[in-house]
């Protein structure tokens, strides 16, 4: 029978990826954060100081980006090079400039290949921009997730506070306010709901009522 796909898609910090693996817990599913991928290009060429206008630097620093996940629980674990970089990903130097590389042709045309080749086979949920709408175009099931733009800034502030205590909420209120404005306005494959995505705001949901939500429509 063929493998299903659960694509999860939205703006920022509207907790995509806690649905997308309390879901793929529930469904024995892969979990597959596409989000985090971008994250670790972006840390690269922050690295290695790659000017995002130099498209042969890009080039060849993509060549040189080897990304693997190592899913032991339902936790995202990526490795860029064989080094761990889960953690520092989620710092602001990685989120101010992480939309900015997730816009460049070349970025995605190579991350897209990757995520269909991860969802061939298996049964996969996936949540990130472009899932529904460019990656898998016939998943069987699409989310789009929205949420107060207030309230994912709190949430994403409490998540980010205990590792950064020199954090401020307006910073971070800032740094997604932006990312959706450059998420949603790119010219390659914008963040837009699929036609077919059934819209889950969950402003006034608690994550198990996301969940329930979510099962009944994959049922
Ligand atoms: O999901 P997360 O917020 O960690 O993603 C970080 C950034 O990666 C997004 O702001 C977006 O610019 C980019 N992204 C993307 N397409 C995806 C997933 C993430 O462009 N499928």
């Amino acid at each position: 029978s063929k493998n299903i796909m659960v694509a999860i898609d939205g703006y920022s910090s509207c907790g995509k990826s806690t649905l997308a693996k309390a879901l793929a817990k529930e469904l024995h599913f892969i979990y597959v954060d596409s989000g985090a991928m971008y994250r670790a290009v972006a840390l690269y060429f922050l690295r290695n100081n790659i000017d995002l206008k130099d498209e042969h630097q890009i080039k060849e620093a993509l060549n040189n980006v080897h990304l693997n996940f190592h899913s032991r629980d339902y936790q995202t674990h990526i490795t860029l090079n064989d080094e761990e970089v889960s953690e520092e990903i989620r710092l602001m130097p990685v989120s101010d400039m992480v939309s900015a590389v997730a816009a460049l042709h070349d970025v995605r045309v190579e991350m897209v290949r990757q995520q269909q080749r991860m969802g061939k086979s298996k049964n996969v949920v996936m949540d990130g921009r472009d899932i529904g709408t460019v990656v898998f175009p016939d998943a069987q099931v699409k989310f789009f997730m929205t949420a107060d733009p207030k309230i994912r800034a709190e949430r994403r502030y409490k998540e980010l506070l205990p590792k950064n205590p020199e954090i401020s909420l307006e910073d971070v209120f800032e740094n997604l306010a932006h990312r959706d404005y450059q998420d949603t306005t790119r010219a390659e494959s914008p963040l837009t709901r699929a036609d077919d995505a059934i819209i889950l705001d969950n402003t006034d949901l608690t994550p198990e009522e996301q969940l329930a939500f979510a099962i009944s429509k994959v049922k």
